[in-house]
């Protein structure tokens, strides 16, 4: 009894020094919410917490994981003011992180985290397992790691767990047109950000279009001195007649600066910008500033309108192939990724029947039509690109008149083209509009602002399963994995952005991430529940209606 009572004391006392300094104990039972959903996950009872001492031991440190160890400090130092010191070690000494590149885990984006009351140790397969290890720790830490140091000492605890994870697919993007609108550079930071949270790899930056060209290219400075502006841009919608026009100069573009501190600002959260150069349509905007390198000879003025435009790059001149592999040369040195977006979607032939010089070629290269005049383009593109040891990518419409060798085909127009492609042993990438297409209402459209159409809701979204019974296990390892596309037409500021991209952005990581028999929406929904002060912590203005999809039958 004089035990129990003593143990009580004990016990009240700690209890009231704890407070006294400002650091309750959570008495809240442990949550989790990753998203996306890990491969397995163990709750363990406990936590983790940090102390001033605790420091982040890396084996080996060098500039790859160096990024996530202070990635990891950074949160750290955020809600406690107290950035642990990183340092190179063999193992966890005291209350602190080990992380370590551990060659038994195959898959280098894979990890194993384990946190104990004692430590958290963390191994990966290479150094983005490291740095998705971090964003799933960061998820089950308090909302306070994302913002900088306020003063508030926050006790910083960590719920025991041990995760097991590794990707379902290679390849996980997002896609953002800046040619419509653009947004500045720290709003693309912020939408890296995002996808960093959510172990996205790739961004697809669209960077090129007829309202608009994006990207300085030393070679050619009227790109940026005539292309890059529109006088004036249609209001409402464009399917709305008559048009009406705003009447105000609108452009801009990234210079070749901001360009390098954006790719490099993706890479240290391990996520690959993939530049698009469309061709050869969607390049007024280009015609605008340089007309000899169209069928016609123009004169043209950057678009004012959304839709398909008939002025083309011509595919019969010289001078197209000389102006294209000069500017991807420029691009080529700016993006170290593999992969280079060449468009090649919504390319009107009508200029090329009656050009006199896509005619000659056509003959002159055995070609049967328009389409393989747009194959071949495509196919010469990829050689040049192929021989700077890059790899092409296009829309579905490159499977026109035969895709070139080693092409790689982003599936938009539903599925079948990416299937087709699979078939045919190319690469793919599965962005379909019906399920990936951001820009697409994304409840009834009644009270929303205005956009290009469709009906998108979250959950159904978060259904799409790049599955398909017309191909086989081997044809699908061809199915690199999916991309979620935002065209801007009708997105014009940074909050409307972010309004349209979360949360679906956040659905289509789990698609990308998470194993199938993993997948359930309530559970997701539940964890976003969870997660959605983070994303109040990080001022992100998502979608606050209904997730549910209201047409389906049920
Ligand atoms: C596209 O949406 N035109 C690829
Ligand atoms: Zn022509």
């Amino acid at each position: 009894m004089k035990n129990t009572i003593f143990l009580l004391l004990m016990f009240l006392t700690i209890a009231l020094l704890s407070c006294k300094q400002g650091t309750t104990v959570s008495s809240e039972e442990n949550i989790y919410a990753i998203i996306p959903a890990p491969v397995s996950l163990t709750e363990l009872s406990g936590r983790f917490t940090f102390m001033p001492k605790s420091s982040i031991v890396v084996s080996p440190l060098n500039d790859e994981t160096r990024l996530s160890a202070e990635f990891l400090a950074m949160l750290v130092k955020n809600a406690t003011g107290n950035e642990p010191v990183v340092r190179e070690g063999k193992g966890a000494t005291g209350k602190s992180v080990f992380m370590t590149i551990d060659s038994s885990i195959a898959n280098p984006e894979g990890y194993n985290l384990s946190v104990t009351r004692k430590n958290i140790i963390i191994r990966a397969g290479g150094a983005a397992g490291l740095f998705y290890a971090v964003q799933t720790l960061r998820q089950l830490m308090p909302p306070d790691v994302e913002k900088n140091f306020e003063g508030n000492v926050v006790k910083l605890s960590v719920p025991c767990c041990v995760v097991e994870d590794e990707p379902r697919f290679v390849y996980r993007g997002m896609h953002l047109d800046v040619g419509r609108h653009m947004f500045p550079v720290e709003t693309i930071k912020k939408y890296i950000d995002l996808l960093a949270l959510h172990k996205f790899n790739y961004f697809h930056w669209h960077l090129t279009e007829d309202q608009g060209w994006r990207i300085e290219i030393k070679k050619y400075p009227k790109l940026t001195e005539v292309s890059a502006f529109r006088k004036e841009t249609i209001v409402g919608h464009a399917g709305k007649r008559p048009h009406i026009f705003d009447g105000k100069p609108y452009g801009g573009f990234y210079t070749q600066d901001e360009v390098r501190d954006i790719v490099n600002y993706a890479a240290s959260k391990f996520i690959t910008v993939i530049p698009e150069i469309e061709m050869p349509g969607h390049s007024l905007a280009a015609l605008a500033a340089y007309p000899e390198l169209s069928c016609t000879g123009g004169p043209f003025e950057v678009a004012t309108r959304w839709g398909i435009f008939e002025d083309v790059y011509c595919a019969g001149k010289e001078e197209t192939f000389t102006f294209l592999e000069d500017v991807l040369s420029e691009v080529i040195e700016l993006f170290p990724s593999k992969y280079i977006h060449i468009g090649g979607d919504e390319c009107p032939k009508s200029r090329w029947e009656k050009c006199p010089l896509c005619q000659k070629r056509i003959k002159e290269e055995g070609l049967k039509d328009e389409h393989e005049l747009q194959s071949y383009f495509i196919k010469r593109i990829e050689k040049f690109l192929v021989s700077k040891g890059r790899r092409l990518i296009g829309w579905d419409e490159i499977l026109e008149g035969g895709l070139a060798p080693e092409a790689t085909v982003m599936s938009w127009r539903g599925v079948s083209g990416g299937i087709e492609a699979a078939r045919q042993n190319h690469d793919v990438i599965m962005t379909p509009t019906n399920y990936f297409y951001l820009d697409y209402y994304q409840t009834e459209p009644d009270n929303e602002p205005l956009a290009i159409g469709g009906y998108l809701p979250l959950e159904t979204v978060y259904s799409f399963d790049p599955r398909f019974e017309e191909l086989t296990e081997e044809q699908h390892k061809h199915i690199l994995g999916v991309q979620g596309n935002v065209w801007t037409e009708y997105i014009s500021t940074p909050e409307h952005l972010e309004y349209m991209t979360c949360p679906r952005m956040f659905a289509i990581s789990e698609v990308g991430w998470t194993q199938a028999s993993k997948k359930d929406f309530e559970d997701f929904l539940a964890r976003f529940n969870v997660q959605r002060a983070r994303y109040d912590a990080m001022n992100i203005n998502y979608f606050k209606g209904e997730y549910r999809n209201k047409r389906a039958e049920r």
